[in-house]
This record gives structure tokens, C-alpha cells and sequence, in this order.
């Protein structure tokens, strides 16, 4: 069982397309299927689940998808974050949070601290995440903390990523049919298995969450090493 699983959360607006619903109709739709896998993952003992909700590029689509969203995310918060919340479930935000309003800011740091001693699955929701942003941000902290170049190592940099706090994503489960990373773990998913499913993700569920967790199970993790496998050294 992977300890910690990243999502991106992809096909929201085909969902909605196929069904002859606007796009925003994909997300709620989308929201319903995140607190299933919330809860899928947390039964399964899953200890990180990192999602992939709204990313630095997302900024670029039409204002009135984006004002949807940032509606969804208040509505979203004021609607489940109690049942999770009880759970035992923590939450967490990365993202460039300049960039969002207010409001939607005050809604995330609702989440975080309503969550903050739960000792359950950590949740974290990549909101106006990049990839990019994330490794800038980290240079740019672990300068202002003082260190010198030649002390600027890969150790340094990952203490000030923005999940710091956990291990780097052992699965990476991209719905929607798309097989790129579009900007969201970059530093961290280095060796990170990736599972991509044509399953749009207000579909996802339990079966598709257990078919990527079995597909997990059978890869070969080498981490560049040689294992017995490769060695010919028989499985006991
Ligand atoms: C993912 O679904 C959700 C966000 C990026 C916010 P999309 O909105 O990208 O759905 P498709 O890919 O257009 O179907
Ligand atoms: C990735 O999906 C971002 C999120 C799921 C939040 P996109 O739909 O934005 O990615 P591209 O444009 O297909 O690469
Ligand atoms: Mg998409």
C-alpha cells in the first residue's frame, strides 16, 4: 500500500460536456468524487492524499470558470469539511495563495485550522499550484533563511517545498486520459509511480482507486538501483 497517493483530479469539463451540462456542473460533480476517495483512501490506510485541484495555468481559463471554482471552494468547505473533519481527516493547502482572493483564502485557512490535531489521513489540495512556482518558492525561502550558495543543496531545497511535511508521493493517479504531469509535483514525484486512467474524474470510485492501488502493487521500484529480480535472483 502506497503511503502517500498525489491525484490529478482531470476530466471534469468532458463529464459535464458528454452529459450536455456546463463545465462548473463537472466540478461539483468532481467534489463528490473527491470526498468518496478522501474517505476510499483514508479506510485503506492510506496515511497523504495530495489532489490536484486548481493549478497556476487554471488562472488562464475563462474568468467566469474560474469564479466558479473559487465559489465551489467556499461552498465545498461550508458543506463537507465537517463530515471529513470528523473522520479524523487533516487538511492542508499548497499554492500560490497571493494570487487568491480573500475570501477563498479565509476558507482554506478555515480547513486548516478546523483540522489542525487530526491525527488521521493528511489531505492536502494543491490550489493555485504549479511545479515551477513550488521549487522558486523553495529557493527563494531557503536564500532568505540566510544560506550560502554552495550550501543550497537538494536537502535544503525539499525542507522548503511546500510538502515538507510529507514523503514524496509513492502514486501518482492521473484521470482523464491525458498522460503529462501539467505542472504539479515536479520536484517531488521524481520516482513516483504514475498511473494514468481514461476514467473521467467525477466517475472515479472505489473500483478505479483499487485498480490503480493494484497496479501500484506489481511495479518494480528500483530507485536507479539493480534488485534481485534484475539480478536473477528468484521472487521467494
Ligand atoms: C479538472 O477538470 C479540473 C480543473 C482543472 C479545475 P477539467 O476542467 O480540466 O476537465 P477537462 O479536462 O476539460 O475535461
Ligand atoms: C491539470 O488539469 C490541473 C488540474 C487537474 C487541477 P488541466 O486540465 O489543467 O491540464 P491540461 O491543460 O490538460 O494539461
Ligand atoms: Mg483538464
Amino acid at each position: 500500500m502506497p503511503r502517500h497517493v498525489a491525484i490529478i483530479m482531470d476530466g471534469n469539463g468532458r463529464w459535464a460536456s458528454r452529459r450536455l451540462m456546463p463545465r462548473g456542473m463537472g466540478h461539483r460533480a468532481g467534489v463528490d468524487a473527491l470526498v468518496r476517495t478522501v474517505q476510499a483512501c483514508a479506510r485503506r490506510g492510506i496515511a497523504y492524499l495530495t489532489v490536484f485541484a486548481f493549478s497556476s495555468e487554471n488562472w488562464q481559463r475563462p474568468q467566469e470558470e474560474v469564479s466558479g471554482l473559487m465559489s465551489l471552494v467556499l461552498s465545498t468547505v461550508g458543506r463537507h469539511l465537517e463530515e471529513l473533519a470528523s473522520k479524523g481527516v487533516r487538511v492542508r493547502i499548497i499554492g500560490d495563495r497571493s494570487a487568491v482572493s480573500d475570501k477563498v483564502n479565509q476558507a482554506w485557512l478555515q480547513a486548516e485550522e478546523a483540522t489542525r490535531h487530526n491525527q488521521g489521513l493528511t489531505l492536502t489540495v494543491a490550489f493555485s499550484y504549479g511545479g515551477r512556482w513550488d521549487v522558486v518558492q523553495a529557493c527563494r525561502r531557503a536564500l532568505e533563511s540566510g544560506i550560502r550558495p554552495q550550501d543550497l543543496d537538494e536537502a535544503a531545497i525539499a525542507r522548503h517545498l511546500s510538502l515538507s511535511y510529507a514523503p514524496d508521493p509513492d502514486l501518482l493517479i492521473r484521470t482523464g486520459g491525458e498522460m503529462r504531469i501539467s505542472n504539479f509535483l515536479l520536484w517531488q514525484s521524481a520516482y513516483t509511480e504514475l498511473y494514468f486512467t481514461d476514467c473521467l474524474w467525477p466517475d472515479f470510485n472505489e473500483v478505479e482507486l483499487d485498480r490503480a492501488l493494484q497496479s501500484y502493487a506489481r511495479r518494480d521500484r528500483r530507485f536507479g538501483r539493480v534488485t534481485d529480480a534484475d539480478a536473477g535472483v528468484p521472487k521467494v
